[in-house]
């Protein structure tokens, strides 16, 4: 089958979170499969570095953007593992530091800059050597491609276009990893499309008087998709929809809920070239190599003979994450001086992303200068050196469609401690004290009290290392790899 994957995020060209994981393992994991993959993303300002390799094809497309006609230039590059990837190059819009926003604010531009973006995909399927067999978006990002899919198929069939028109009408998957960023814009952002007014309508794009970019998605896709069973139950109630869970409910004979896999050639303990020491289930001492270098690279307690006392037996936690309110960041702020001054824990903490979370994260910890550490950064080689070093790993989510963290720790004996919401309550098994079995701690409440609550839990479990090192070994054993996951998108796919 020819898939075409379109996307803002990939690894490892352009990523801000798991979705550029997904749109990277996933792509791989169909083209060993036998499928011809091709990934079509924005040249990002980290492309340069990152793909080298991606030559110019001697194509600039020409985009209708309101009243505008907005070119793009097209580039190409073949990866190793055989998955083709394009970029659409306009530097006006995407060659810039971040990729939605600064901390502060999003871009003002976002609505033009993914119009643009998602018009070029669809632009690209009319060339017979871009042509797929099916189309798959991923987020609002590229919710539009199923729109404007949909709008040229039916336009250009009418009347005297027909033959041009059977070349837009490719089956569309989206897939919605989070279904709190929507793509909302103001109604006067809806010209950029291009289209007629009837797609401005509580049926199509318009939500509550502004364009949703999103909701357009869900709308004309054929088959919806979301990152685990539990949270395609989720998005389908108040709570969990964002606003949207009626117009979800709607197409619920289409949605599908698949976990997300991982990708064990880049998160594996035993092979990762970012740790101290690799080591796998059968021989743990290189984790303990890692745990020194962890606390000694963040400077933290511990790891010299100077302050082995004083850190040498803490249990250390880790979090890596996006700072939103969706990561649960207040309760974890609001947890800290507990779990440090009372359950005896050390921090390691990495993130980034909305200033008032930075904030809150840097102040909580400044009091804890050697059991605390707060990096605020996004930086691949801590993310992974935080999964190898630390004894558990913190996941205190509001909500969360999948999350890959979890399954990361998993894969290096890094405990899982996490709320059971979304993915993060469909891949961790809770541990029964009685039975000696599951992979990690759960707690419900979302509150600071709760997340201690669990932490102890753990925390009294480490210090009976015979049972902890059992523990590790089960969350070791967990397999999570995509092979299952992208045997169900195929199915999908055929079924379309
Ligand atoms: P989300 O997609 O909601 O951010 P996931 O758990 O699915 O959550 O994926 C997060 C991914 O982003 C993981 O690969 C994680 O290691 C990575 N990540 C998150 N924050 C950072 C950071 N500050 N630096 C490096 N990697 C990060
Ligand atoms: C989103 C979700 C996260 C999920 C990821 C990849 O960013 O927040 O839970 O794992 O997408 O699907």
């Amino acid at each position: 089958m020819k898939i075409l994957f379109a996307a803002s995020e990939m690894t490892p060209y352009a990523k801000t979170g798991g979705l550029g994981d997904v749109v990277g393992a996933l792509s791989s994991a169909l083209r060993e499969r036998g499928h011809e993959v091709t990934c079509c993303l924005p040249y990002h300002r980290s492309v340069a570095e990152t793909a080298p390799e991606a030559k110019r094809i001697g194509l600039t497309l020409s985009i209708p953007l309101g009243s505008r006609a907005v070119t793009g230039d097209v580039l190409e590059w073949t990866q190793p593992d055989g998955v083709r990837v394009l970029f659409i190059r306009r530097d006006e819009f995407f060659d810039r530091s971040e990729l939605y926003s600064t901390g502060v604010r999003d871009y003002e531009d976002n609505a033009e800059r993914y119009l643009f973006f998602s018009k070029a995909v669809v632009e690209l399927m009319g060339y017979p050597q871009f042509r797929p067999d099916v189309v798959h978006c991923h987020d609002w990002q590229t919710a539009f491609v199923p729109v404007q899919a949909r709008y040229r198929a039916r336009t250009h069939s009418t009347g005297s276009g027909q033959a041009r028109g059977a070349e837009f009408a490719v089956k569309t998957v989206l897939t919605i990893h989070n279904i709190a960023y929507q793509g909302m814009f103001w109604s006067l952002d809806f010209p950029l499309t291009n289209l007629p007014g009837g797609f401005f309508t509580p049926d199509t794009l318009e939500f509550y008087g502004q364009m949703n970019l999103l909701k357009g998605g869900i709308v004309f896709a054929d088959r919806i998709t979301t990152v685990s069973p539990t949270y395609a139950e989720e998005i389908q109630t108040t709570e969990g929809g964002f606003g949207l869970d009626t117009v979800i409910a709607t197409r619920g004979a289409n949605l599908q809920g698949i976990i997300n896999g991982v990708d064990y050639s880049r998160w594996n303990p035993e092979t990762d070239p970012h740790l101290r020491q690799p080591y796998g289930p059968e021989d743990l001492s290189g984790k303990r190599a890692c745990r020194a270098d962890l606390l000694k690279k963040l400077r933290l307690d511990g790891f010299d003979k100077l302050t082995a006392g004083a850190g040498a037996t803490r249990p250390v936690a880790g979090f890596v994450s996006r700072l939103t309110a969706q990561k649960g960041v207040e309760i974890l702020a609001g947890a800290l001086e507990e779990l440090v001054e009372e359950a005896g824990l050390t921090v390691a903490i990495l993130g980034k992303g909305e200033r008032q979370y930075e904030e809150m994260l840097t102040a909580a910890a400044k009091r804890y200068p050697r059991q605390v550490a707060v990096r605020i950064a996004h930086d691949e080689e801590l993310a992974h050196q935080i999964q190898g070093g630390a004894d558990m790993l913190l996941i205190p989510s509001h909500y969360e469609p999948c999350g890959l963290t979890q399954l990361y720790a998993l894969k290096y004996g890094t405990i899982p401690v996490v709320r059971a919401t979304g993915g993060l309550d469909d891949t961790v098994k809770a541990y029964d004290p009685r039975t000696g079995r599951g992979t990690g701690f759960k707690f419900a409440p979302y509150t600071s009290a709760a997340l201690v609550e669990a932490v102890q839990q753990a925390i009294l479990l480490h210090k009976q290392p015979k049972k902890w090192q059992k523990l590790m070994g089960h969350a070791m054993a967990c397999d999570f790899s995509w092979q299952a996951s992208a045997l169900e998108y195929e199915k999908l796919y055929a079924a379309l």
